[in-house]
């Protein structure tokens, strides 16, 4: 588990582990941001907008100079970022799979902030929620989109390294392949180190809970879900759920200052629209796949266009058949933790463990991987489980060139299999391993039924929503 910090618990935030002080940070001043045509009707939103994009909420946790410093352990393939800045950004982004950012960021990525220590007047860098939340395809970024190519641990150690400073977290899997992460485990860890009050505790809480890494949900989806994350345990309401990385460092007072803040970004997301499919639609084609989508998914899915609904089902593991180890990971003793505290007072977490919610599929043609896990790289492959590749290179961009139309999702380059013992050994975060835990590419049988026509249909109709 977290390794042998006795005297203060360095503590978890996104930056995983930073110094338990309860200092408050700032944000880079910015430029005012324009009002977005997305939310000026709708002041709680646009305040949220701002209050996401253009403010940090943690310390910094590596000093100034790790943004050029981290070349230095690039193997002498880094531009000068002093010649070329650009060139340097772009090398830097791509190592670490952050893209640009759609909003000014002092000419930082999209997830990485530039931020100062009120009390010490440290100024260095943070991550924050895009650095997760904030992806690309097709060359344009865009927040919300799940970001698929980041590659957390990677960054974790060149910047922990370039900053003088051990890592210090182990004991669990922060992701073995670019675009997964294990967020459910870092908040855990988070939570474990609390009391109820949200005093700190000396030792972390018992909790046997084992989360994988998976892939990152669409933030356009929530707007449309009665329960979120993965297992639909959690009201999608709750302001204080999508507060927990601040634990890092925050008490209980900042949490409740903070409230009314991410009650705004709430508000935010719930306004944040799924992009449109960029390439033709076969209508004739997608005429038909609405018609076998109303039979054989909406009932799961929910039906689409102008008189949408959406059932909001969790469906039990056993009907699913996906990678369990995702939605067994939430245990009694972390969930009856989790609702003593101040987090649960609202929105206690749903003590019921059933499986997987059925998610609504707007935009679902930019969020390949498929599955909670990500383990599906097209539709094709997802309604048809006897295709799926167990061991995949992903793409090394999410540029179009590696996106297929026909099949949907990302081309990837098929490895053969090898021994479940030398794919928990691969080092390469570029390999996908469906052996590895959590990340089964079994279950979601639903397609296999259909005739190959009828799929080709289903995943044209898929096309338009
Ligand atoms: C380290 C990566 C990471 C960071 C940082 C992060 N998230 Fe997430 N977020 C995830 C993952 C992964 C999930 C899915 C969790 C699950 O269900 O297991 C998620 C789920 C969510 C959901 C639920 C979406 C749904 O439809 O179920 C919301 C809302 C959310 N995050 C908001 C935020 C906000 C706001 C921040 C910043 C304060 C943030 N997240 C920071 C990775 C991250
Ligand atoms: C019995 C309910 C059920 C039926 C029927 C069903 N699905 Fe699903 N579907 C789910 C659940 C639950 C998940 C999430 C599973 C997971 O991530 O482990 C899912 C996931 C998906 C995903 C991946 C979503 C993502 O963001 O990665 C797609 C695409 C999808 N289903 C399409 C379909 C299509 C098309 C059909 C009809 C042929 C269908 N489903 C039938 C329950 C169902």
């Amino acid at each position: 588990m977290l390794a042998n910090c006795r005297t203060s618990w360095r503590v978890v935030g996104y930056g995983l582990l930073a110094v338990a002080s309860a200092a408050g940070s700032r944000a880079e001043a910015e430029e005012p941001p324009p009002p977005s045509s997305q939310t000026a009707s709708d002041p709680a939103a646009e305040r949220g907008r701002e209050a996401l994009l253009f403010r940090g909420y943690l310390s910094p946790e590596w000093g100034e100079e790790v943004y050029r410093k981290v070349a230095e352990l690039w193997d002498g393939k880094a531009p000068d970022p002093d010649a070329d800045p650009e060139a340097y950004a772009e090398a830097f982004a791509s190592r670490y799979g952050l893209h640009p950012a759609p909003y000014p960021n002092g000419g930082l990525p999209m997830g990485l902030r530039r931020s100062e220590n009120l009390k010490t007047g440290r100024v260095g860098f943070q991550i924050d929620c895009l650095a997760c939340h904030g992806g690309s395809i097709g060359g344009r970024s865009y927040v919300g989109l799940g970001n698929t190519q980041l590659d957390l641990i990677g960054l974790y150690r060149d910047f922990y390294r370039a900053d003088g400073r051990p890592l210090f977290f182990t004991g669990f899997t922060v992701n073995t392949v670019r675009g997964s992460v294990n967020a459910g485990q870092m908040a855990a860890i988070l939570i474990s180190l609390r009391n109820p009050d949200l005093s700190r505790r000396l030792f972390p809480l018992p909790h046997g809970a084992k989360f994988p890494e998976t892939d990152v949900p669409a933030w356009w989806l929530l707007k449309h879900k009665r329960t979120m994350y993965y297992d639909g345990r959690t009201d999608a309401r709750s302001v204080r759920s999508i507060m927990q990385f601040l634990l890092g460092e925050k008490t209980r007072e900042q949490f409740e200052e903070l409230e009314p803040t991410f009650a705004d970004i709430l508000a935010y997301l719930n306004r944040i629209e799924a992009p449109s499919y960029p390439f033709p639609i076969d209508d004739g084609l997608a005429a038909r796949g609405r018609e076998v989508f109303e039979e054989h998914c909406a009932r799961c899915h929910g039906s689409y266009g102008e008189d949408r609904s959406y059932p909001n089902r969790i469906i039990e593991l056993d009907v699913i058949g996906t990678d369990p180890a995702r939605a067994l990971a939430g245990t009694e003793a972390l969930v009856s933790h989790f609702n003593a505290s101040w987090f649960g007072e609202t929105y206690p977490v749903d003590e019921v463990l059933t499986g997987y919610q059925a998610p609504p599929l707007d935009g679902i043609w930019a969020t390949a991987p498929y599955l909670h896990n990500g383990s599906v790289p097209t539709l094709a492959q997802l309604l048809d489980s006897s295709t799926r590749p167990g061991r995949f290179r992903r793409p090394p961009s999410t540029g179009f060139e590696h996106y297929d139309t026909e099949a949907v999702g990302w081309r990837v380059e098929v490895l053969d299999p090898v021994s479940p013992e030398q794919a928990a050994r691969d080092s390469d975060r570029s390999i996908f391993d469906a052996s590895r835990f959590g990340l089964g590419n079994q279950g979601h049988t639903f397609g296999d039924l259909l005739s190959d026509d009828d799929r080709r249909t289903v995943i044209e109709y898929l096309k338009t929503l």
